[in-house]
């Protein structure tokens, strides 16, 4: 889609004066820039009164950077209404749950229910895009910016009529809605359409189904504002690209269904740099996005080159450590490495967040570190088209996620992202590259398939688990998984009774433990481990145990199973184990699925692998503070360097190196 490795950021020109644009088309070029993103907030200044456009600042910007090589991601600027919208419509303002207004003043203040804000948006959007549609230097639009952000819901009247009308359309009577809510229980059956509400505050726990549902009505809700915009701008111009920017593993979404819209997968990223497990967490975002394409290459569109202000202690990030988290985008499938924002703001929410250019100017080490990355950037446009491959899926849906999380449960202190986190880890420290997927997306690429906490599983995600087993495939099932439909109602017939047989065995009950509770496995090889937090109580049929509990009334039945079903394995983790006990675990599994780990030199040094079919690309990334000492199997050329790589390689503390592997 784009002949270059991206790189840049967002660019606000409308705080600042034409002298300081001129300097700043200067010092994008000397940094290597080649695109920013433009406006994202810039519609008051676009449309300062209902009706009046302000468009000759924008080709002011838009030409200077088109003569400095530099191309423009427009955003459509949807995401801060201008205030003369909200005095001449309050109503688009969102209310919360407790029907608080959120006024104006910040940003993204508007329920996407609103139908004047709607219209408003698409007019603005269709004027923005007839004037710039031939702009030489518009090459991608970003729709609104960040979806969801600060107000994923909105409990006004334009929204529970809506969520009204999405029930209509779901359902198509009260009779098959009451049946799937389970309405019987606590006397909560509707006799008219007007009855349904918003799931707002209530005397206890709202009914769970509905709760679900409008989690999957607002989901759909913001990406109808999305495709509102996409629509115009296809019509207008057809040929640019649209994206808008993720937020990660964002619950309030379920990208699986936004990603389909976009014409390429951007996200942004801004790990704590205190955080010791950055670099896991941010793999682990990473790919997410690649698989939300499909494998398709993506673009980091924000990342703080510094420090961000918005968390109690913003931590700075230090020496080389922006290089090598935008080398980590790289490596795992990325093709664009974008920061928020170009220069350091003097006013405003964001002042003391850092900028590429910082307060200081270019006597800095900020500066210093985006020019050195700007340099090297170009050396790798060679692995544009290449692809990261993973023979790993961890199966993650944002419907199982909701349900999983909205209380009433067993133990409500279970989180899906922390077993997640953990699981992944164990493959991340193994250099292990992991795809997401949906529970039915297909899994044939695929060795190893594992499903944490997968407890919402329709009928179409238990054939297809079933079925990958039976062709051979490898499956880690972790407890807690197959216990309710998609309507969030339980799977009666001995949990996970869709799954009985392929993991054979039935779970009878699920025991819950205190915070300062533990108990123990064994293996059968004599190990013991440390688990918590939860044990099911497990019922082989067919499957052999490998590993059984310690203490408690339970004692002796088993945590971790196996189970040969079809030419295929499954695994099932009844507990929660600990670092050491993950790590036993995976030792088998992963023999077991014949799956390779590609050079496992230390948890500090991540390695993974590009290909284009003729060409394989290795990234060794050092995340510690030491020289790492890496042995190849291989012989290349770094192409950062330029420098050929022997069997061995020395890499500095935060050092990254780029392999271009020898054809064996
Ligand atoms: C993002 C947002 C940007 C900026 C940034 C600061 O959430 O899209 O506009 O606010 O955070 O870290």
């Amino acid at each position: 889609m784009f002949a270059h490795i991206l790189y840049g950021g967002d660019y606000n020109p409308e705080q600042w004066t034409p002298d300081i644009w001129e300097e700043d088309a200067r010092l994008m070029q000397a940094a290597g820039v080649n695109m920013v993103t433009l406006g994202v907030f810039a519609w008051a200044k676009l449309e300062p009164e209902p009706g009046r456009y302000d468009f000759e600042w924008l080709d002011q910007v838009m030409d200077l950077l088109h003569a400095h090589g530099v191309r423009v991601d427009l955003a459509t600027a949807t995401a801060s209404p201008p205030p003369w919208l909200v005095r001449l419509h309050p109503a688009i303002l969102p209310v919360t749950v407790d029907g608080v207004t959120l006024w104006h003043g910040s940003r993204r203040h508007y329920c996407p229910h609103n139908q004047d804000y709607r219209k408003q948006a698409v007019d603005f959007v269709t004027r923005l895009a007839r004037h710039v549609r031939d702009h030489p230097a518009l090459a991608l639009w970003h729709i609104d910016n960040e979806y969801a952000c600060h107000v994923s819901e909105c409990f006004c009247a334009d929204s529970i009529e809506a969520f009204r009308q999405w029930l209509q359309q779901r359902y198509g009577s009260l009779d098959a809605l009451n049946e799937t809510w389970g309405t019987a229980f606590w006397g909560q059956q509707y006799g008219a359409w007007e009855e349904i509400n918003a799931p707002r505050r209530t005397p206890s726990s709202v009914n769970p189904a509905q709760r679900l549902d409008w989690q999957r009505f607002y989901s759909d809700s913001w990406l109808a504002c999305f495709k509102d915009q996409k629509s115009v701008l296809r019509d207008i111009t057809p040929h640019i690209p649209v994206t808008t920017n993720f937020m990660g593993f964002f619950k309030p979404l379920d990208y699986w269904e936004w990603a389909a819209q976009e014409d390429v997968v951007a996200n942004d990223n801004y790990p704590d740099p205190g955080d010791p497990a950055w670099m896991v967490r941010s793999g682990m975002v990473c790919d997410l996005m690649r698989s939300l394409g499909n494998g398709r290459p993506w673009l980091l569109m924000e990342q703080a080159p510094g420090q961000v202000n918005w968390r109690q202690r913003n931590l700075i990030k230090r020496p080389g450590q922006m290089r090598l988290g935008s080398y980590q985008v790289l490596a795992r499938g990325g093709n664009g490495i974008m920061d928020f924002q170009w220069r350091a703001s003097r006013a405003g929410s964001e002042k003391f967040h850092s900028g590429m250019v910082p307060h200081v100017g270019t006597d800095s080490r900020v500066w210093r570190e985006v020019k050195k990355l700007g340099e090297e950037l170009p050396r790798l446009d060679a692995l544009l088209s290449s692809r990261v491959q993973s023979e790993v899926a961890i199966l993650f849906d944002w419907k199982n996620w909701w349900a999983f999380e909205q209380g009433d449960k067993p133990s409500n202190d279970l989180r899906l992202l922390p077993l997640i986190e953990a699981l992944y880890a164990e493959l991340f420290r193994r250099n292990i590259t992991v795809d997401f997927a949906r529970p039915d997306a297909d899994l044939t690429p695929y060795r190893l398939v594992i499903a944490p906490h997968l407890y919402l599983m329709d009928d179409r995600a238990a054939k297809n688990i079933g079925r990958f087993v039976a062709d051979g495939g490898t499956l880690l099932m972790t407890f807690f998984s197959g216990i309710v439909d998609e309507a969030d109602r339980v799977l009666l017939g001995g949990y996970p009774v869709l799954l009985r047989d392929v993991l054979g065995l039935w779970v009878e009950e699920f025991v819950v433990y205190l915070e300062s509770q533990t108990n123990q496995v064994e293996t059968t090889e004599g190990h013991r481990f440390a688990c918590n937090l939860w044990s099911d109580i497990v019922h082989p049929t067919d499957a052999e145990v490998l590993a059984s509990y310690r203490e408690d009334y339970f004692s002796g039945t088993p945590a971790v199973t196996r189970h040969h079903f079809g030419e295929g394995t499954s695994y099932y983790l009844g507990t929660a184990l600990t670092k050491d006990g993950l790590k036993w675990l995976f030792e088998h599994i992963l023999e077991d699925a014949k799956v390779r780990s590609s050079n496992a030199v230390s948890s500090d040094v991540e390695i993974t692998r590009r290909s284009d079919g003729t060409h394989t690309w290795m990234f060794v990334l050092n995340h510690s503070n030491d020289e790492a000492n890496v042995e190849l199997s291989q012989e290349g050329m770094d192409v950062i360097t330029g420098v050929p790589v022997k069997a061995s390689l020395v890499l500095e503390p935060k050092g990254v190196a780029i392999i271009q592997l020898d054809k064996t």
